[in-house]
Order: C-alpha cells, then structure tokens, then sequence
C-alpha cells in the first residue's frame, strides 16, 4: 500500500510561474497544484526536497476570493490549462507578479517598471492553433506531466468553428489506414482551416481527398498534410493536399502564413503585440531595424512602416517564404529577409549595424554571444526584448545590463489566458 505523505493545514499566499500555488509551512516554500491565492487547504506533501516541499490538495477548508468555477468539464484532468479555476483579473495580475519577481530576483532590477498590462480582450476561444493527441482511438489532450491522453470532445480555448473538432476527428481516424500520434489544426482570421496529420514510426500512406475530410470535419479546411516525426521530435512535411497556407488579418495588415510557418496564436493579442512594438519604432526617426526570430514578418512589418530601412532574421524556410511575400502585400519596399539561425546572422548584423532591435526568440531565450553582439553594435539605441519565458528573460536583461544596455520599461501582454504561461514586451536601451 503507498504510504501517506505527512498532512497539515495551508494558506495559499499566491500563484507561481508553473502554474502551482505557494503556500509556507514553517517558513519553508510548499507548491500545491490547483489551488487558488487565499485557499486554506489541507495539504498531504507529495515531494520533500531540502528548501521546498510539493504537496496535493486533501481538502479546501476556506475558498480564495478568486475562485471560480472552471468553465470546462475536463479541468483538472486535461493537461492543457491551469487557472481555470481562477477569476480572470487574477490570473492577470498573478502574472504581472510573477514578471515582477523574475526581473527583481534574476534580471536584478530593484523597481522594475511594468507600464502596462494588457488582458486578452477574451479569455475564452482566443486560440488559433492546437496540437491534438491521439492514443489508443482517445482524441485530446496530454494529462499534466503525463503521456496519458485525456479524451475531450471540446476545448473552449479554441475558437469557435475548431472548438468542437474532436469527435469529428474521431470519425476522421476510422477512415485513416494507421491511427497518427498528433493533429495540429489551425484556424486563421479568415477561419481557414489547415490540417497536419502527423505520424511517429512507420504507418501506411494514403491520399484521401480533401473534400472528403471537409466533409467529415465540417469546417473550411483549406488543405492537409501528412507529416513524420523526425529524429529530433519535429513534424515533417512528407505529402500536402490542397492549399499550404491561408492569411491573417490584423488591423491593417494582411499575412500570409504557411503550415509549417509560427504564427502567434492568441487572435486577439497580435494586434495589441503588433501595435506596442511598433510605437517603440516610432519614437524616435530610427535609420535601420534588426528584427531577429522574425516568422513570417508579424513585427517587422509594422516596424518596417515607421524607420528608414529594416530586415528581419529567421530560420524557418517556409516563414522567411511568407515574409517576402507579406512585405510585397503589404507595400513595403524598405525591408530585406535572411534565412539563416540568429547566431549564424551576427557578422550580418555587425556590419549592417542597426540602431533598433526586436527580438523575439524561443522560450530558451538569446545566448551570451548574440546578447553580447547586440549590447556592442556601435549605433544601436533600443532594443525590443518580446518574450514568452519571464525567466529567460531576466537572465538576458541581466546580461544586457553587463554589457550597458539597461531594461527601461516592460509591459506584461496576457496572451495565453487559462495557463500561466505569459508575454512580456520589455523595452531595453544602451546607456553607455
Ligand atoms: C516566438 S516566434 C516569433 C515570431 C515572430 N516574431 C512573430 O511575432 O510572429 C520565434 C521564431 O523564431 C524562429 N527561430 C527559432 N530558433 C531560431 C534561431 N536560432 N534563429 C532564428 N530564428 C529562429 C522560429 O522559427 C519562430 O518563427
């Protein structure tokens, strides 16, 4: 029989990065998942380390003022959201926290300044993309820290025409020769719909016509792929039906985005990211902008408007395909495109020299040498830091500010809303 871990009673002070809440028993840090700030629980510990503690819920003795009802049936069982269960004002503010913290504690900034922070106009229904598991005929999500898959028939994250995709992709699998590992679907603006059905190890081919699979998902699917696994974990492109791409609109501007291009997935954040990156831009008469991890052109377009010359940076083939074409559609003549790693860019980037810098990498951040190289361009000014990690964030604007390039302003953007993943827009300058 498992052996009870020790139980004793908890108030829960606030939410952290990871999504758990933290609570102290005797001073010493407890990490509960599922709870909410104010909750007095009763909490059996799980995990016991030297300076911390993880612990599960036993019971809710006194509800934290934040609590809500969460809104899906599979809450707390589907991995895909963390704060359902908490009012939407508060996720947002546990978030500006957790930013705070994370510029204070690693970036080593004593007062941060976070000027603004931008809720998602909809909490709900704001996603445009998904990565959809499938095991053993169950269509769904991945169970926290888990590869079990919990089975959904609909998420209310995702907009409107795909909430409600998963038991048409049920039907879908029965017409499929070898049952895939993941569906990646993804809906634009313009509620195109684009499908990849991507498989793990050998599996048998076919080429079912994309009306049929139209007709079995009932959405506006304008083309489908069949992708593999490769040995590093990402999906590749074996066979494409029908169209590739679809366009985004935001605001004023139109892009064209492939399957395989990034694009932001909160549909009514991009113009709000769009829009605070571009008014950097248009603080001062700015003669060249380096946009790096650029996609397919979402800042440096807009950017692109409002400075003499700019470039963008990417080395995603089929994104840097989108960009071209987007600043074409977009009637700019100023911008130029490199495919090629960030790092492999650098002797670009020296000898073009830019005086703005927008950066906008992956969740592992920048390294030492590219935020070295950037802090010593002999014209640069600012440098936009767009982030979807607070802590790799920090730790870059700590070593920004080794080099004399000191964070200025930052502005928490809220664009996963349910999880406790967070944007922050941090505007950085050179002093020295
Ligand atoms: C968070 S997305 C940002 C895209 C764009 N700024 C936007 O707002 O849509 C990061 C992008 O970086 C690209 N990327 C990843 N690693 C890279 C690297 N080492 N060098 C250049 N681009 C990279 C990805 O393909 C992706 O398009």
């Amino acid at each position: 029989m498992k052996q009870r871990g020790k139980q004793f009673k908890l108030r829960i002070e606030k939410l952290v990065y990871g999504g758990k809440g933290l609570g102290r028993l005797n001073g010493k840090a407890v990490f509960v998942p599922q709870v909410a700030p104010g909750d007095l629980i009763v909490a059996e510990e799980t995990v016991q380390k030297s300076g911390y503690s993880e612990a599960k819920v036993v019971k809710i003795l006194e509800r934290g003022r934040s609590r809500v009802k969460p809104r899906c049936l599979y809450f707390g069982k589907c991995g895909g959201c963390d704060w359902q269960h908490v009012r939407y004002s508060d996720q947002v503010e546990a978030k500006r926290l957790i930013v705070e913290e994370n510029l204070q504690k690693i970036g080593k900034i004593k007062k941060p300044n976070i000027d603004e922070v931008i809720p998602s106009p909809s909490p709900w229904n704001y996603r445009n993309r998904a990565q959809i598991k499938v095991k053993a005929g169950r269509v769904g999500f991945f169970a926290k820290n888990s590869h079990f898959v919990v089975d959904v028939d609909r998420c209310p994250l995702l907009k409107e025409d795909i909430e409600d995709i998963f038991p048409k992709l049920k039907e879908l699998l029965k017409e499929l020769p070898t049952q895939p590992a993941e569906f990646h679907v993804y809906s634009s603006s313009k509620d195109e719909v684009l499908l990849k059905i991507v498989y793990q190890g050998r599996f048998k081919r076919f080429d079912l016509p994309l009306e049929r699979l139209r007709e079995i998902l009932k959405v506006n699917l304008v083309g489908y792929g069949i992708y593999r696994t490769n040995r590093e974990g990402y999906p590749e492109r074996l066979d494409f039906f029908g169209r590739d791409f679809t366009y985004e609109i935001v605001d004023k501007f139109k892009f064209r985005v492939s399957a395989d291009s990034f694009f932001q997935v909160n549909r009514f954040q991009v113009g709000n990211l769009i829009d605070r990156v571009a008014r950097v831009a248009m603080e001062h008469q700015y003669m060249l902008a380096g946009d790096f991890y650029c996609g397919v052109g979402t800042l440096t377009i807009p950017v692109g408007r409002y400075v003499h010359r700019a470039f963008g940076v990417e080395s995603n083939f089929w994104a840097v395909s989108d960009a071209l074409y987007n600043k074409d559609i977009n009637g700019l003549r100023n911008i130029q495109f490199f495919c090629r790693e960030t790092e492999e860019a650098l002797k670009i980037v020296k000898d073009y020299s830019p005086d703005l810098v927008i950066v906008d990498p992956p969740r592992s951040g920048l390294n030492e040498r590219i935020v070295r190289t950037l802090a010593a361009l002999p014209r640069i000014k600012k440098i936009v830091y767009v982030s979807c990690n607070p802590s790799t964030l920090a730790r870059d604007i700590a070593a920004f500010h080794q080099f004399g390039v000191n964070m200025e302003r930052a502005k928490v953007l809220d664009m996963f809303p349910q999880t406790y993943h967070v944007e922050t827009i941090a505007v950085l300058r050179k002093v020295r």
